[in-house]
């Protein structure tokens, strides 16, 4: 049976990856900073065989090394890293703060790269595997108030590539998902916010965000974990190094 660790799995697109690999048979891990929500998985996904949670804060080296070797201990081996926890703040280059900048460089690069740091030398030992990264449509796209999101998830639109050279050889694979705007509590909070700014309703921006979609719909958590679980599973043996794009056609206007 397959193990796979997975930062994020508390909400949003990571719970529906973690829901994902479970049905699928594969053996769980996942991190997250929000412990009640993810409480509130284990009990709804209810296969403690199956699944474990550790909390935790990928900016925090140390924290991340705690939950794979649980992993890990748990479930004998590691074959595969869905590197998903990110935040999301609406920022431009004039107004970024400092705090915002680093808040931002820590959660989605350094939260990242802590991931990988720790996972991938057990999925080394364990013959090779996969690394899937949630990186964002931002990598092929610029998006107004997001200079701060579109640089981090730009960083890892980039690390995908020499990753998959690097890793290649010893069997890894290495690929990004790039989703356009998925209905997520990252999403609620920040429409939320623009509508508490703006003095209107959140249903009024989504009627607008969904819109922008052909199908008249942004994109649900799950479409996308169907996406990070092929990239992980063998189906996908010969993609690597590749960005995939789940956006309900938005990068091809
Ligand atoms: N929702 C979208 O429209 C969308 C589009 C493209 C990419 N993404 C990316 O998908 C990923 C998941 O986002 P989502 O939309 O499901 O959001 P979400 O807020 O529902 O889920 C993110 C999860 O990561 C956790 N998290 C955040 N910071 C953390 C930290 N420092 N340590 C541990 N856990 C942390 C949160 O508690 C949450 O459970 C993110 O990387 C996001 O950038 C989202």
């Amino acid at each position: 049976m397959k193990t796979v660790f997975i930062t994020g799995g508390s909400t949003g697109i990571g719970a529906a990856s973690v829901k994902k690999f479970i049905q699928q048979g594969w053996n769980v891990g996942f991190m997250d900073i929000n412990e009640e929500a993810a409480r509130e998985r284990m009990e709804e996904i209810n296969r403690p065989e199956q699944l474990i949670f550790v909390p935790g804060d990928t900016r925090n080296r140390a924290d991340i090394h705690r939950a794979v070797e649980e992993t890990v201990k748990r479930f004998g081996r590691l074959d595969s890293v869905v590197a998903n926890a990110g935040i999301h703040r609406c920022n431009t280059l004039l107004d970024i703060s400092d705090e915002e900048l680093d808040l931002m460089i820590q959660t989605n690069i350094y939260g990242t790269v802590n991931t990988l740091r720790e996972a991938v030398p057990h999925i080394i030992r364990a013959g090779g595997g996969t690394v899937v990264i949630n990186a964002s449509d931002q990598w092929f796209v610029g998006k107004a108030h997001s200079f701060g999101y579109g640089l981090t998830k730009g960083a890892l639109g980039q690390i995908t590539r020499s990753l998959s050279i690097d890793l290649g050889p010893k069997n890894i694979r290495v690929n990004a998902v790039c989703a356009g705007t998925i209905h997520t509590p990252l999403v609620d909070n920040l429409f939320e916010k623009f509508a508490q700014e703006n003095h209107c309703s959140i249903d009024d921006y989504w009627r607008e965000e969904n819109a922008l979609y052909a199908r008249g719909s942004a994109g649900r958590p799950e479409e996308v974990a169907e996406m990070v679980y092929f990239l992980a599973s063998d189906a996908s043996s010969f993609c690597t190094g590749g960005h995939y794009l789940v956006d309900g056609g938005l990068v091809a206007h």
